[in-house]
């Protein structure tokens, strides 16, 4: 069967943008900017961006969209056998485990939108939030159902501008509010005695996490890119719209915060019980809060589409030369999606204090499995593929991608490999040890 692709750049850029900007540029990036020093944080974070998560955004996309394959396959493709197909493995386990975890904050996003409907849910202690996290994966099912184009690319299309008409009304409501321009002073003045060690390691990470970098997304939707396409410039729109949501949510949210007396450095509980309070208090809040977890909940479940597809278009290639009934697309989907349902609801048992056994030393199995995955799983993901990329892959793969477009200059392509041979398994390396408290 031939494969699907995305038909039109702007396509491209929607659907990966789409993946991309989710939960973690509306709910983390404003509690840790408001964590790290404000507009310190911001600049670094800038420069993380456009120093170190372009380049790896283009060598992500480069494996997808020359290989042509899932995950599964793109690595094995490149070099011609099957010596790396660890990462391959490593990186479903660890999608899997980050949707679990994902699934468990997506569940409260929809919680909150349904509550700014309806008013309060019926308790049923856990399980009002697992049936929440079903409402997301059913979603985020039903769009990789209808496929790459007619779903993915399609609805992309469809949501992602209104996502971003949203975020534009909530900025217009909160920069009329009095008061509002010292929330964007703390965002906006710069201190350099605020940069630390610290501050740049988080946002290194924020910026890998904040452009799905290490978690096969980029590699699967690469693969649908229209062999002619520009990586560079499609990579630069992606990055483009995924910093632009980060920082106007960011303006949306400190500025609110400020006016009604807050403390910006709330951390992860700041979206949900800081902000509904907030935006109730000002005229016309009640539609705020809708259209506010409205946003997240666009965010999120767009982002675990993009999930779901790495996993499904994995799965299916996994079975593909089976003897014994290959999977089709739709049965790897509802597997992928029965998994990740499961461990999001362990996760969401761990939490309500009813289930003791999901609980160790203190910590619950969903603290337990975002520091497993984000400290250690992804960095090795995205470690072991520039080691991968840099050290393994024919360099004539890159010159042959950027050739029609750049041609071939030696500067260019020099100072990319000093990267990801040098610089990218280094600073990774700093990041996974940073955020697992050994440096
Ligand atoms: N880039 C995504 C975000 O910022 O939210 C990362 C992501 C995490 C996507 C978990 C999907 C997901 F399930």
């Amino acid at each position: 069967m031939e494969k699907e692709q995305f038909t039109s750049r702007f396509g491209v850029i929607m659907a990966t943008a789409a993946g991309a900007v989710g939960l973690g540029n509306i709910w983390k990036f404003p509690y840790m900017l408001g964590q790290n020093g404000g507009a310190a944080f911001l600049v670094v974070y800038i420069a993380c961006v456009l120093l170190f998560g372009l380049p790896l955004m283009i060598t992500e996309i480069v494996i997808g969209k020359r290989s042509g394959q899932s995950v599964r396959g793109a690595y094995q493709v490149l070099i011609g056998n099957r010596r790396w197909n660890g990462i391959p493995i490593l990186t479903c386990l660890t999608v899997t485990l980050i949707i679990g975890v994902y699934l468990v904050i997506t569940g409260w996003c929809v919680k909150y939108l349904l509550m700014s409907i309806v008013g309060p849910l019926p308790t049923l202690n856990g399980w009002t939030d697992v049936l929440c996290n079903a409402f997301a994966v059913l979603c985020s099912v039903a769009v990789v159902w209808l496929g790459v184009t007619k779903g993915i690319e399609r609805l992309s299309k469809i949501f992602m501008p209104i996502l971003l008409l949203i975020i534009v009304i909530l900025l217009v409501r909160v920069m009329l509010l009095p008061g509002a321009k010292e929330g964007l002073s703390f965002l906006f003045s710069f201190d350099a005695d605020k940069i630390s060690f610290d501050v740049i390691l988080s946002a290194l990470g924020q910026c890998f996490y904040s452009l799905s970098i290490g978690m096969g997304a980029l590699i699967t939707y690469g693969s649908y890119i229209p062999k002619k396409q520009n990586v560079v410039t499609t990579a630069c729109g992606i990055v483009a719209v995924d910093t632009l949501v980060a920082v106007m949510s960011a303006c949306v949210i400190m500025p609110a915060v400020f006016v009604y007396g807050f403390s910006p450095e709330q951390g992860p509980k700041l979206v949900f019980s800081v902000l509904p309070v907030v935006f109730e208090q000002m005229p016309g809040g009640h539609v705020m809060v809708l259209l506010f977890f409205a946003l997240l909940c666009i965010a999120a479940i767009t982002s675990i589409v993009s999930l779901f597809e790495v996993l499904t278009a994995s799965l299916v290639d996994v079975t593909a030369h089976r003897e014994r009934r290959p999977l089709t697309r739709h049965q790897a989907l509802v597997y992928v999606a029965v998994v990740c349902l499961a461990i999001s609801g362990f996760c969401t048992f761990s939490m309500t204090g009813e289930s003791d056994w999901l609980v160790w030393r203190g910590k619950t199995l969903f603290d337990g499995l975002d520091v497993l995955t984000s400290s250690f799983m992804l960095p090795m993901v995205a470690l072991s593929t520039v080691i991968f990329f840099g050290w393994f892959v024919d360099k004539q793969v890159m010159i042959e991608e950027m050739k029609p477009h750049y041609g071939t200059k030696p500067w260019a392509i020099q100072g990319y490999y000093f990267l990801i041979r040098w610089c990218f398994p280094i600073l990774i390396l700093l990041i996974g040890l940073n955020s697992i408290g050994i440096i």
